[in-house]
């Protein structure tokens, strides 16, 4: 018996051997279509070379898709479990054509593959075409055999495949197999047909057409195949069973739900592993593919999912979270086939036990709320609407959850009471809003949020995408066409753009429909909303259009290094300054980042440049930087960074980053940075390239805040440190490793010369030398010489002095000086003569009569200023005058 992952590759391997290219599933979130939540089937990457948009370098593919059908236009949530073919994830089967081979190769090849390689009985299967397709009856005539009795023409949209409202589509053939009269069913089209009897495998569309937005059907150019066989189904078939539960994948998962809950897998309790075992494939691999359990959108369709499923687990007694515990049995089964899943093993697990282990707390109590309310109400009535809503509101049951639990009673909610719940609880909000003082320009990001729900980011995983055109905002109001030329701002349902938080700039990029096309500088964000600032540079784009988004990659790549550099710095500089050092700020650009954190003191040359080379160290060992989501206690149970008076919801990015010495990558506890973040990061640090910090600077009371560069504005700047060192080299004539050397040199040298004009400038001024100079006198019985002298300074007198009372032997010496436009009079006596006179007293005398006061020294040396250096002969009277009277 083949298993399905047998036949996974069985189906592939055929296309192959028939010059197909085997291509990897999309991803679960699809990026190419605006309007869909999941990929739902396995021609949705494809979508853009069926109408031609697109060629790659094949013309013939094949692939097993990730499809989930649980929200939006394909939601199978409901029936899931209850029923022998529902799934919210299930994997498509399919092989396509781009105007390669038409209907003349696809019949062939589903007939081969069928009833050669998969053996299947030809006298059990049976077609549907579409009533007018002549073509493809006389086709499976031909090919297979077939009498009209088992070649059925359906006339219905059953047999006219479209992708949905618009885009490729044509008529197509489906393959049914007959399990025999001891099933109750009719075959397709009949009044019984929605028995189990005739069950469809595949589904072979002939791409010819597009629907257009206007309703029109256009003829394409070429002619394609998309196919379509759910691999569960021809699994169960192929296995012999009837039911895709029973098939060996699912089988396994169901067994390991009831070996975690300890539990019969066939008793009682057997919806609920059905339920388990499929909502466990779709919400590990939407958390593969990115998908965090939120409150809108994409995450909250998971959530739902999630939360089901920890009902089910919950009426099976367990006690402690179950589903994080099956993730192994599944990745065992299909990792091999996706390793996205076993890549991101951890993440699940996380993610799915901090989803249960929080949920539990509400679980119990919303239960028995449920219960106390079905007992006020007649038996068999709908669970009044109100009931359900607090049941969403505070026990976070979503809508869905309440009514699996009442279905297994028979029993319905009061939807239309639930919704009225809901609208008067966002009432509250909008008046609550309306009273935070917000100004009236913000209430029309309010209004669309409301009417639209928040902008969804897509940009974690992404940087193009497609989006749907929900408004365009001129000047506070909505207008319905922006032309080339206008400012406006742009929101979409969902967007690959960052909106500035968290310190991390808006992105920039291009925003682009069938009609023109708008530059986006920058993105904010408000009431969730993301708001696409831009200027339309081409056309017009008008609200309700598709659009193509698209990130400027170089600039989000430099943001994105600055960002996680941010994370490096802030450990690092804990690291070397102490654990005092919290983040108090910080600024992500492309050019440049700037982070404030408390600290008392400048930084030290050496702690800079410890810092610089800690973070340098973590850039090149290149570890991934890893991200999950966790409730804010556990984040902070791990350690995790956060910002001071920050308010976070109640789940949190958690963003590591950097192994630390010694340790197995990634393990727990052994982490270089834990932060709490929402912000887009490398994937490896090698992608930050280089970091250089800056400057230092005090930014307030105790914050400190440092600039620093990273990747190629790092380069660059390192570059032109390279080119002074350059100039400089050049100037001194010197090789640039000897700088250091010839500038010490030249300074050394420069202050030999400033000495040596000291003293030349002295000799100058005491008349070129000793001989020549003034002539002693003897006043009262003591030698003296005076001397009048210009082109000194003050501090140069001491020295003139000196020099005097060496000339003199024994006696007193005065200098007077013109030092420009002032005087200075220095004084002094030899030591064998200071009892009898004080140098202090002639410097007074003279300064006196320079017009100056004061004077000061010792005996032997004493200094003093003048205003006017005309009267140096009075002052030298004056000193004269002093020795006279002794
Ligand atoms: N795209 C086709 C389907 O989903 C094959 O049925």
């Amino acid at each position: 018996m083949p298993s399905l992952n047998d036949i996974r590759s069985t189906y592939l391997d055929f296309f192959q051997r028939n010059g197909h290219r085997v291509v990897e599933s999309s991803p679960l979130v699809p990026r190419n279509d605006p309007t869909l939540m999941f990929a739902n089937s396995g021609m949705v990457q494809f979508k853009n070379l069926f109408t031609g948009v697109e060629t790659r370098d094949y013309t013939r593919a094949t692939t097993a898709q990730k499809c989930v059908r649980a929200g939006g236009k394909h939601n199978d949530l409901d029936n899931v479990g209850y029923t022998a073919r529902h799934h919210t994830f299930f994997e498509m089967l399919g092989n396509f054509s781009f105007g390669d081979y038409f209907k003349e190769s696809a019949i062939p090849f589903a007939w081969e593959l069928l009833t050669k390689d998969f053996d299947i009985d030809p006298k059990r299967l049976l077609v549907t075409v579409y009533h007018t397709d002549d073509e493809a009856a006389d086709l499976w005539k031909k090919v297979a055999g077939l009498g009209d009795d088992r070649i059925i023409r359906i006339a219905t949209d059953d047999n006219f495949w479209r992708m949905g409202p618009t885009g490729p589509c044509g008529p197509c053939t489906e393959i049914f197999y007959d399990h025999g009269d001891s099933i109750w069913g009719g075959p397709p089209g009949s009044a019984d047909e929605d028995g189990d009897r005739y069950i469809e495998i595949w589904n072979n569309v002939f791409m010819q057409n597009e629907q257009m937005p206007d309703g029109t059907l256009r003829k394409l150019d070429m002619q394609s195949i998309d196919t379509g066989m759910g691999l569960e189904r021809i699994g169960a078939l192929l296995q012999g069973k009837h039911d895709n539960y029973d098939t060996d994948l699912m089988r396994s998962l169901i067994e390991a739900s009831a070996h975690a809950t300890s539990n019969d897998p066939d008793g009682p309790g057997k919806v609920h592993h059905r339920v388990i075992a499929d909502h466990l494939r779709s919400t590990s691999f939407l958390i593969a593919d990115g998908v965090m359990p939120s409150n809108e959108g994409r995450g909250y369709v998971l959530r739902r999912i999630m939360r089901r499923a920890m009902r089910h687990a919950h009426m099976l007694g367990a006690q402690d979270p179950v589903m994080h515990r099956l993730v192994p049995a599944l990745v065992r089964q299909m990792g091999a086939a996706y390793p996205e899943l076993g890549r991101a093993q951890a993440m699940i697990e996380e993610t799915l036990k901090a989803e249960e282990t929080k949920f539990r707390t509400t679980l119990d109590r919303g239960l028995r709320l449920l219960d106390d309310e079905l007992a006020k109400i007649p038996e068999g009535a709908a669970l009044p609407g109100e009931a359900a809503f607090k049941l969403y509101d505070t026990f976070g049951f979503p809508l869905d959850l309440t009514q699996d639990a009442l279905r297994e009673r028979g029993l319905t909610v009061d939807t239309a009471g639930f919704d009225a719940a809901m609208a008067e609880q966002k009432a509250k909000a909008r008046a609550a809003w309306s009273g935070t003082g917000e100004t009236k320009d913000a209430a029309i990001w309010f209004d669309l949020a409301e009417e639209h729900g928040a902008t969804e980011f897509l940009g974690y995983d992404t940087e193009t995408a497609e989006g749907q055109v929900l408004a365009l905002v001129q000047k506070g109001a909505a207008v319905p066409v922006a032309k080339q030329g206008d400012e406006v701002q742009i929101v979409v349902n969902q967007s690959p753009f960052y909106a500035e938080s968290g310190g991390q700039v808006g992105d920039a990029g291009i925003i682009r429909t069938a009609t023109g096309e708008a530059r986006v500088t920058d993105v904010k964000k408000s009431a969730n909303v993301f708001i696409h600032v831009a200027t339309v540079t081409m056309g017009e784009i008008a609200k309700g259009q598709g659009a193509e988004l698209v990130v400027d990659h170089a600039r989000r790549a430099a943001i994105q290094g600055n960002h996680s550099a941010t994370h490096l710095l802030n450990e690092a500089l804990r690291g070397v300054l102490g654990d005092h050092v919290a983040q108090r700020g910080s600024l992500n650009a492309p050019d440049r980042m700037r982070f404030d954190f408390s600290h008392q003191k400048a930084l030290s040359a050496d702690e800079i440049a410890k810092v610089e080379a800690e973070v340098n160290h973590y850039i090149r060992q290149n570890g991934a930087v890893t991200t999950r989501l966790m409730s804010p206690d556990d984040a902070r149970g791990l350690g995790a960074q956060a910002l001071f008076g920050e308010k976070y919801g109640e789940e949190v990015r958690v963003v590591s980053m950097g192994a630390l010495p010694g340790s197995k990558k990634g393990t727990d506890g052994q982490t270089y940075s834990i932060e709490l973040c929402g912000g887009t990061h490398v994937a490896r640090l090698g992608e930050i390239g280089l970091f250089v910090l800056l400057s230092d600077s005090a930014s307030s009371a105790g914050v400190r805040r440092v600039e620093a560069l990273t990747g190629q504005a790092a380069l660059d700047h390192l570059n032109a440190q390279g080119a002074r060192l350059a100039e400089i080299a050049g100037v001194l004539k010197a090789p640039a490793n000897e700088v250091v050397e010839r500038v010490k040199a030249l300074a050394d040298e420069r202050k030999a010369l400033a000495n040596e004009v000291a003293q030349l400038r002295r000799e100058l001024a005491m008349g070129g030398g000793a001989k020549g100079g003034p002539e002693a006198k003897e006043i009262g019985g003591v030698k003296f010489i005076a001397q009048a002298v210009s082109g000194v300074s003050g501090k140069d007198l001491p020295a003139l002095v000196d020099a005097l009372k060496g000339t003199v032997g024994s006696g007193a010496v005065l200098v007077v000086a013109d030092t420009g436009g002032k005087a200075a009079v220095a004084a002094g006596v030899t030591a064998d003569l200071t009892a009898k006179v004080s140098a202090v007293d002639l410097v007074r005398a003279a300064a006196e009569a320079l017009g100056g006061k004061g004077g000061g020294g010792r005996p032997d040396m004493a200094q003093a200023g003048g205003a006017d250096p005309a009267k140096a002969p009075e002052a030298i009277a004056a000193a004269e005058a002093v020795l006279a009277a002794l």
